[in-house]
């Protein structure tokens, strides 16, 4: 087999030569290419050594094939030593992206040089690890503690102008990288430049008590998470150690995390997101439909955020609403959307008014004649959607794709109002939908291949994560709620304020508790979703009397000032309200519930393994396609902490036996009507397997 690597002698520097497409990986052919091209640097006549790679980036992290398979030598940070004991000045060039072991081979070079459009990062901590190969202990040598913290406890890349104002980058070059490298290469060979070890830097040292509050910031920022304090604990040994006692304590803390449920959590989470874009029984390169022109019908909460995602990504929009009043509020949300987000340095002026262009409002149907794909999002309500459906049918020009932001009504009743089932499709999109990150694609009985494959690649275009659901109630996200939300109030009902219910799943690691949330989304909404069922399908009536109540006394969340809190009209911020308490207590004595203190622990298991339970079911049913599809659903949707792994990984991590028991005790406590374990989790907690192997062995 071939070298990835490449070594050349041009004049009198020798130019180590990376080529591992897509992103120059950091393989182990990649690592023993570098080690060997470096030795063979120390022996000709070469003056200096560049580093420098070819295709789109600079080494862009490690090779996530390699993941969970026994590390083989070079290590890489034997590599980074190896590189930085060069008896000649070696010099890193970086185009694209230099990120995570990348990184920190450029660090462990002599000098670097970049172009401005290149970027530099270490996202270990995403993955709940740390910098492994003498990173935590080079970069704060090279540009002091707090930026080198900033870096790596966020993860998030800087780019090249910020890193060579950080002295991070010695020289942005313009033109040819490879030729301005290689030049610079001669002039510090030329002048005998020193082989500038960054090891053998002495950070700046830094005031009493900014580590402490660096400590205490991230426990906030990141809450709950272990990675980014280890990180601190590092950059701590950078300052007061030397740098080989340093490097011990980088690997110690390292083979901790790696060794972390959080970090594989979040590892789960990378391929799962990955894993979730693929659709079974359709290959990666089926056919897709053309997509330039989309029409919005209904520009209230969700339409006009939805609209500017695809105005965002270069596409012509027209946002169509009942009337000329309608219309005109609609576009005013969009206008302060993109206020906001110049505001917040999101996008410039020029870029929002760009992005704003492409949207134009109409009120007759006729304007979507020529639409490519159109999304309904009007009332949830299906007479209505399906009115909506049949004028579609009427005016859209054939092979448009039709689909609907519907949380829970019926794809296949919406997709028979028209002759084109094939064409129709879901499309559900979250609150505010400029924003959120998760797509549910609901894939209804007569979705046409092309079409799903289209809205699947439509998806990525507009910078979402979508995930594909069958039709059911609520499709896989909302329908798990329902048991959750459940759990959250019945909980509040038989003792437990919502304080306690919020505050027990905050401190778990959920963003924002269950009834925080409703009162975010408005108590109205699931009023109205409950009012459209029939009183059979509307759940455990005790479960939602309080937001009923609630709902009744005008309380409909943070939009009118209360709900189940009090909110501060400046400062959104919630607090507790004894009306609510004194509700409460009513509601539970008329329904002759004998109130009790409820532990945390007991509050959690009930809210999450409710939602474990009924994702169970859904996996069960086909509705989702893997466990890990839950997972991305929850952690991009829901709030759900990515260190957890989203609801189904939790359940492995826990054990699905003890899963099972939990919930059958549930079931002794509070009925088989609410917990009947589901048959899926049955079956695997007798036979003794995780949802991870039963994923395997259905893709077998
Ligand atoms: N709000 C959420 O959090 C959320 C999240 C996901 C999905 N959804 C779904 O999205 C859809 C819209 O919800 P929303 O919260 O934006 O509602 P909304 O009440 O804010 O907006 C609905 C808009 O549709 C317009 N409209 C009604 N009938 C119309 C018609 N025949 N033609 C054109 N426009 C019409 C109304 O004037 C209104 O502006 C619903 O199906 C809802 O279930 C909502």
């Amino acid at each position: 087999m071939t070298s990835p690597v490449s070594y050349e002698l041009v004049d009198d520097i020798g130019v180590i030569s990376v080529a591992n497409p897509p992103v120059n990986a950091l393989s182990h052919a990649v690592r023993q290419g570098i080690h060997d091209a470096l030795a063979a640097a120390q022996q000709d006549a070469s003056k200096a050594v560049l580093v420098i790679c070819e295709g789109r980036t600079f080494i862009a992290g490690a090779d996530i094939t390699e993941f969970g398979k026994p590390p083989r030598e070079p290590h890489l940070p034997d590599l980074c030593n190896t590189i930085e004991a060069s008896s000649k000045p070696v010099v890193a060039a970086i185009h694209g992206t230099a990120l995570g072991g990348g990184l920190e081979v450029a660090l462990s070079c002599h000098y670097r040089c970049a172009v401005p459009a290149a970027k530099v990062g270490l996202p270990e901590v995403k993955l709940g690890l740390l910098p492994g190969a003498g990173g935590t202990q080079r970069l704060p040598r090279l540009i002091g503690a707090t930026p080198a913290l900033d870096m790596m406890t966020s993860g998030n890349p800087v780019d090249a102008a910020r890193a060579a104002s950080l002295g991070l980058i010695d020289q942005l070059v313009d033109g040819d990288l490879r030729t301005a490298a290689l030049a610079w290469c001669r002039e510090l060979a030329a002048k005998d430049a020193p082989r500038r070890k960054t090891s053998e830097l002495t950070a700046d040292s830094v005031a009493e008590g900014v580590l402490e509050q660096y400590r205490s910031t991230i426990a906030k920022r990141a809450r709950g998470q272990v990675a980014p304090q280890k990180i601190v604990d590092c950059v701590e040994a950078s300052l007061t150690r030397p740098f080989a006692e340093g490097l011990q304590i980088e690997r110690e803390k390292f083979i901790e995390c790696m060794q972390s449920p959080q970090s594989a959590a979040l590892r789960h989470m990378f391929f799962a997101e990955r894993e979730a874009a693929k659709i079974q029984g359709l290959s990666k390169d089926s056919p897709q439909r053309d997509v330039n022109k989309v029409g919005i019908i209904g520009g209230g909460t969700m339409g006009s955020g939805i609209a500017m995602n695809f105005a965002n990504a270069g596409m012509q929009v027209v946002l169509l609403e009942i009337n000329d009043e309608a219309l005109a509020r609609g576009l005013a949300i969009i206008d302060r959307n993109y206020k906001g987000g110049v505001k917040r340095g999101k996008l410039s002026e020029d870029q929002a008014l760009a992005c704003r262009g492409r949207i134009a409002g109409a009120t007759d149907y006729q304007s979507l004649s020529d639409a490519d794909l159109v999304i309904e999002a009007v009332f949830e309500n299906l007479d209505l959607k399906k009115e909506v459906f049949a004028k579609l049918d009427a005016t859209c020009r054939q092979g448009a794709i039709l689909a609907t932001n519907t949380s829970y009504q019926d794809v296949d009743s919406i997709a028979a109002a028209t002759k084109r089932p094939r064409d129709v499709i879901g499309l559900h999109f979250f609150s505010p939908a400029h924003i959120m990150k998760l797509l549910e694609v609901v894939r209804a009985s007569a979705t046409a291949d092309d079409v799903l494959a289209t809205c699947m690649a439509l998806a990525k275009k507009i910078r979402k994560v979508p995930v594909v659901s069958g039709v059911c109630y609520g499709f896989i996200g909302n329908r798990m709620l329902g048991h959750y939300a459940r759990e959250a109030q019945l909980c509040v009902i038989e003792g437990a304020t919502p304080e306690q219910v919020d505050g027990a799943m905050e401190d778990w690691g959920m963003a924002m508790g269950p009834l925080a949330v409703f009162d975010l989304a408005g108590l109205d909404v699931g009023y109205k979703a409950r009012q459209g069922l029939p009183e059979a399908e509307r759940g455990d009536p005790r479960a939602y009397r309080v937001a009923d109540a609630l709902v009744e006394m005008n309380r409909l969340g943070q939009k009118t000032g209360a709900g189940f809190y009090r909110y501060d009209p400046e400062t959104r911020q919630r607090s507790s309200d004894p009306e609510v308490q004194a509700l409460i207590e009513r509601e539970a004595a008329a329904l002759g519930v004998e109130r009790r203190e409820l532990e945390a622990s007991e509050i959690v298991d009930r809210l999450l393994f409710a939602l474990v339970n009924e994702g169970m079911n859904i996996l069960d049913e086909g509705i989702a396609q893997r466990p890990g599809d839950i997972d991305v659903v929850y952690v991009y949707g829901y709030g759900f902490p990515a260190w957890r792994g989203g609801p189904m990984h939790y359940a492995d991590a826990v054990g699905l036996a003890q899963v099972h028991e939990r919930i059958r005790e549930f079931e002794r406590r509070f009925g088989s009507e609410n917990w009947t374990p589901a048959p899926l989790l049955e079956r695997l907690a007798s036979a003794g397997m995780t949802l991870a192997d039963w994923a395997k062995s259905q893709v077998n």
